[in-house]
């Protein structure tokens, strides 16, 4: 296990990537989007056109392909069978099947199985996701919740779109990030909720750089 595991959970858009990210930059942290493994592993299924509502199918696929995750720098390469699928996986139809990888309790429980091992190897590490803080990394020294308004969270994600080259209506960002965070939270296993000893920490009217300025002297005040 790492000496220092900083968890960062939250909902889509509450800016846990961007400042987990940052944090681990200026903590010289290696950092784990564990968001990237659901989505490799719902590439992978998709690739393989498993059925996304069978289980032991999607499980099979897991078992029969070769992930890759490698942390540089301040961000994670992602292969799949020794391709690079990191800029793949961010694509909307990935993002819209993740739910059937993410509510799947045998393909959670080999993910944060993954996950542990990730750190294991690392000295220093900030992880990101859903469950990070309350079942992979429940001993974890310091545990963060993010959150924000969903308007301004579905503001933020078109504006990240935007930077990307992509328009998309603000309305059905936000019903997209709802839908997320229903799903998020609904189920039964890893369901999205603080830590009961988690910082919740909202962000609606901070900027990034505030955002990791408050981690930051909670994570100096606390290790
Ligand atoms: O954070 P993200 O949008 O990249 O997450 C992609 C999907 O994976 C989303 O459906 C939530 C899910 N996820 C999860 O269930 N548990 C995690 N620790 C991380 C992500």
């Amino acid at each position: 296990m790492a000496n220092l595991v900083i968890t960062i959970d939250g909902p889509a858009a509450s800016g846990k990537s961007t400042a987990a990210r940052l944090l681990a930059k200026e903590l010289k942290a290696i950092f784990l989007d564990t968001g990237a493994m659901y989505r490799a592993v719902t590439l992978a299924a998709m690739q393989a056109e498993a059925d996304m509502n069978d289980e032991d199918e999607l499980f099979d696929t897991l078992d029969a392909t070769e992930f890759k995750f490698v942390a540089e720098e301040d961000r994670m390469i992602v292969y799949i069978d020794g391709k690079d699928v990191t800029e793949r996986i961010r694509e909307p139809e990935i993002t819209a099947n993740s739910k059937y990888i993410a509510s799947a309790p045998k393909l959670r429980d080999r993910l944060v199985e993954m996950q542990r091992q990730f750190a294991a190897d690392e000295e220093k590490i900030v992880t990101e996701g859903r469950d990070q803080g309350t079942v992979a990394f429940a001993n974890a020294d310091i545990k963060f919740f993010l959150v924000a308004d969903v308007a301004e969270r579905a503001r933020r994600r078109q504006a990240e779109l935007q930077d990307k080259g992509v328009e998309e209506n603000l309305e059905q960002i936000q019903d997209a990030i709802e839908q997320r965070d229903k799903s998020d939270q609904a189920r039964r296993v890893g369901p999205l909720k603080p830590a009961d000893d988690a910082i919740v920490v909202d962000t609606t009217d901070l900027s990034i750089e505030e955002v990791v300025e408050k981690l930051l002297s909670c994570v100096e005040e606390n290790v």
